[in-house]
């Protein structure tokens, strides 16, 4: 989170617009929830350039319930989807929606450990796929597509949890985006979902309401309480982006710190290796290895004990993931690489 959204947040913890009350204290119905409520949507909806044919949804159940909900809404039991595989959250992905109909793997790079993402002009869809789904940044093992992928026609779904306000996307190419708001959203428990009207008008009538993107597009998200504590972050990290020059000052910052790390990655003479392919490169979840899991052990308790924490890989993969979300600062970049150096040198 960037420390001026929580030093804003924790100013106005007690007394909202001094009304005297939390924003968690008042209804998410008030005059006073209300132009958090838009404030977030226009926000969003600046940042990321969104046409007003998309509806900017705020839901609960993390990105993960969104594998579950856009196979529930929009894959029939006879029907097809394309699943692109390029990591661990993609698996997850088409796990759930086999659950309700067709759902194939037409791409996955498992075989190879999940180090690449495939070119456009080699993607084939199914014939009358219903939509074709994919994850623009694969977290646990930092591969990113560079490009908006083109579904041909077929409605493109996107998973951008860890990747969504890093840089600029052109949203006219997907039928819905979502995101899990923790990385560069927000706070956890919101998933902002992005959704093409004439995508959402497809959910076949008999949903559940709390699973139906329709419903909760025709009630501005408010089906039943938002979190509202949430939004009201999620509003905070849009101004503070904004001032900070949008998704493309951030772009070029996130290049410049990506760079550093994976400059220290490569001059390093072996001792560190990158997990991605070069073309695939996070510019979010850095992830590289040491010769031995003992080694990066040790560095990740070294790295610990000089205050950078949490270098840890996921614990399905192992090796070292330095997350450099937007909120991430620069110095942090530099004092790790810092740290990486005087760790060669002691080891190399
Ligand atoms: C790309 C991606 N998809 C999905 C998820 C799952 O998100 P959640 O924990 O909000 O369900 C994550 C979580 O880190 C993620 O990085």
């Amino acid at each position: 989170m960037p420390a001026p959204v929580l030093e804003k947040a924790r100013d106005e913890m007690l007394s909202l617009n001094n009304i005297g009350m939390s924003v968690m204290e008042i209804s998410h119905r008030s005059k006073h929830f209300e132009p958090i409520l838009r404030g977030a949507i226009q926000g969003i909806r600046d940042l990321l350039n969104v046409s007003e044919n998309y509806k900017i949804l705020f839901l609960q159940g993390g990105a993960s319930l969104q594998f579950s909900m856009i196979p529930l809404n929009f894959l029939g039991k006879n029907e097809t989807a394309d699943y692109i595989v390029t990591g661990a959250w993609g698996v997850k992905a088409v796990k759930e929606a086999k659950r309700c109909g067709n759902a194939t793997a037409i791409l996955s790079t498992a075989d190879e450990g999940f180090k690449s993402v495939p070119a456009q002009d080699v993607l084939n869809f199914s014939k009358n796929a219903r939509y074709v789904h994919y994850t623009s940044n694969e977290t646990i093992e930092g591969v990113e597509f560079k490009y908006d992928l083109d579904g041909k026609g077929v409605p493109v779904i996107c998973d951008a949890s860890s990747n969504i306000l890093s840089k600029p996307i052109d949203v006219e190419k997907y039928a819905l985006i979502y995101a899990g708001a923790q990385k560069n959203i927000g706070p956890s428990g919101i998933t902002l979902v992005i959704i093409r009207d004439d995508f959402a008008a497809q959910v076949p009538d008999g949903q559940h309401s709390m699973l139906d993107y329709r419903a909760f597009a025709a009630n501005d998200s408010m089906l039943n309480t938002p979190n509202t504590w949430g939004i009201y972050i999620v509003n905070l990290v849009c101004e503070w982006l904004k001032e900070k020059g949008g998704v493309e000052e951030m772009s070029k910052i996130n290049e410049q710190k990506a760079k550093i790390l994976y400059d220290a990655i490569d001059s390093s003479d072996g001792l560190y290796s990158g997990h991605a392919e070069k073309e695939a490169r996070s510019l979010m979840n850095v992830t590289f290895r040491l010769p031995s899991e003992e080694f990066e052990k040790q560095f990740a308790s070294e790295a610990t004990a000089r205050g950078l924490d949490g270098l840890q890989g996921h614990r399905s993969v192992g090796g070292i993931r330095a997350s450099i979300y937007n909120a991430f600062p620069r110095e942090g970049v530099e004092a790790l690489v810092e740290f990486m150096k005087d760790f060669a040198q002691k080891n190399g």
